[in-house]
C-alpha cells in the first residue's frame, strides 16, 4: 500500500513526505518543480520507499502515465494533494496560474482517483477561501465564503469539486484550511521574503503595507501532527477543518521587528501604505478551533512561537543556502 503526494517538492510536501518515510509508508511523490526543488526531498531522495516524479498535475495524460504502473504495482491508498500555485500576487496578475495549479491539479487529482478507484484524499486548502471577515473568529461553517484573490477562489473551486466526488466516489476527504504555515525548507512567505530583502540591504528592510496585517501561524511540524490527528479522528466523510492556534495572531510589524533584531539589528524598517500587502491579502483573520478542539488536538506552538522558531530556521537555511 502506497500514498501519492502531489506538491512533493514544496514546503509542506517535503516535510509530509518525511514523516510518511520515518512511519514506514511507501510514498510515490509528484512535483513539477515549478516551485519546489529537490534539494527539499534532501531526507528521502535516496531511500528506497520515496519515488519521485517530475510532473505537471494539471496535465491530465501525464498524470496518469506517471501514477498508473506504480498503481498496478503498489496499490495507492490515499492522495495527499498539496500542489499549488503558492504565490498569491502572482495568480492576481494572471488568474491562468490558479486555475492551472491550483484548481486544475485537484480537478486531475480526483479524475485519477476515480479511474484508480483510489478511495481518500487530504487537500491542502487554506484561510483565503473565507475573505475578510475582520476580526471574526472564523469557523468552519462561517459565510459567506468570497476570496479576495484567485488563489483562494480556486481553493474553494477544489473543495466543491472535493465535495461532490466524496459524494459520488469518495469514501474519505479531508479538507484542511491552514493558516499561514511556516518553518523549513521555506519556499516562500513573510519570513523568508523578509530574511532575504536583508541579504541584499543589510541596513533596510521594505515591508508591504503598514505593517499592521495581523494573522495566525501555525508551525508545519504542528501543522502536520494536526493533519495526521484528524486522519486518525475525525468521523465526517466529507470532514473540513481549520487548523492553526487560536490566539490574536501576530502582526507584520512584530514579525519586521523579530526578522531585524535576529538576521540585521541595525536594519532601519520602512514601511508602505494601507493595511494590504498586496491585492487579495486578508489583512486579518483569527481562527476559531472549537471543533478540532472536540476531535482532542491543540498545537504545541502558539503564533509567536512559531514565529520565533522559524525565523531561527530560516535564517540558518539562508546562511546555508548556494
Ligand atoms: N504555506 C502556507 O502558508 C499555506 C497556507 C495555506 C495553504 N497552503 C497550501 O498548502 C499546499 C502546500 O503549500 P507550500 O507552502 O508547501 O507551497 P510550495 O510552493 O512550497 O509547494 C507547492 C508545490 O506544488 C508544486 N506544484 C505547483 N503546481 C504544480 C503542478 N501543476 N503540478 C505539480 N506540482 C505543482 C510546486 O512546484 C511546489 O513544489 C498548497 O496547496 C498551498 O496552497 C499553504
Amino acid at each position: 500500500m502506497s500514498v501519492l503526494i502531489t506538491g512533493v517538492a514544496g514546503f509542506i510536501g517535503s516535510n509530509l513526505a518525511k514523516l510518511f518515510i520515518e512511519s514506514g509508508e511507501t510514498v510515490l511523490g509528484l512535483d513539477s518543480l515549478s516551485r519546489g526543488a529537490i534539494d527539499n526531498l534532501v531526507d528521502v531522495i535516496a531511500d528506497s520507499s520515496f519515488h519521485f516524479k517530475v510532473i505537471d498535475c494539471s496535465d491530465q495524460i501525464a498524470f496518469v502515465s506517471a501514477v498508473i504502473d506504480f498503481h498496478a504495482k503498489s496499490p495507492i491508498t490515499e492522495v495527499w494533494h498539496m500542489a499549488a500555485n503558492s504565490d498569491i500576487p502572482a495568480g492576481v496578475n494572471d488568474a491562468s496560474v490558479d486555475l492551472k495549479d491550483t484548481f486544475m491539479t485537484t480537478f486531475n487529482v480526483l479524475e485519477v482517483m476515480k479511474a484508480l478507484h483510489i478511495k481518500v484524499l487530504a487537500f491542502a486548502s487554506s484561510s483565503a477561501v473565507y475573505g475578510d471577515h475582520g476580526i471574526e473568529r472564523i469557523s468552519e461553517v462561517s459565510g459567506p465564503l468570497l476570496p479576495l484573490s484567485n488563489y483562494g477562489a480556486m481553493k474553494l473551486a477544489s473543495e466543491a469539486a472535493i465535495s461532490a466526488a466524496a459524494e459520488s466516489f469518495l469514501d474519505r476527504a479531508f479538507v484542511y484550511r491552514f493558516p499561514n504555515v511556516i518553518g523549513v525548507p521555506a519556499t516562500h512567505g513573510v519570513l523568508l521574503d523578509f530574511v532575504n530583502k536583508l541579504k541584499v540591504t543589510p541596513d533596510r528592510l521594505d515591508v508591504l503595507g503598514n505593517g499592521s496585517q495581523q494573522k495566525a501561524y501555525l508551525h508545519v511540524s504542528d501543522l502536520i501532527d494536526g493533519m495526521l490527528h484528524i486522519r486518525r479522528n475525525a468521523l465526517e466523510k466529507m470532514c473540513v477543518y481549520n487548523l492553526g492556534a487560536e490566539d490574536a495572531g501576530v502582526s507584520v510589524k512584530a514579525i519586521a521587528q523579530s526578522v531585524v533584531a535576529n538576521a540585521s539589528p541595525s536594519a532601519k524598517i520602512v514601511y508602505g501604505t494601507g493595511d494590504r500587502g498586496w491585492v487579495g491579502d486578508v489583512p486579518k483573520f483569527k481562527y476559531s478551533l472549537d471543533k478540532l478542539k472536540k476531535l482532542g488536538w491543540a498545537p504545541r506552538l502558539n503564533s509567536q512561537q512559531a514565529i520565533d522558531k522559524a525565523i531561527a530556521e530560516i535564517i540558518c537555511q539562508e546562511r546555508n543556502a548556494k
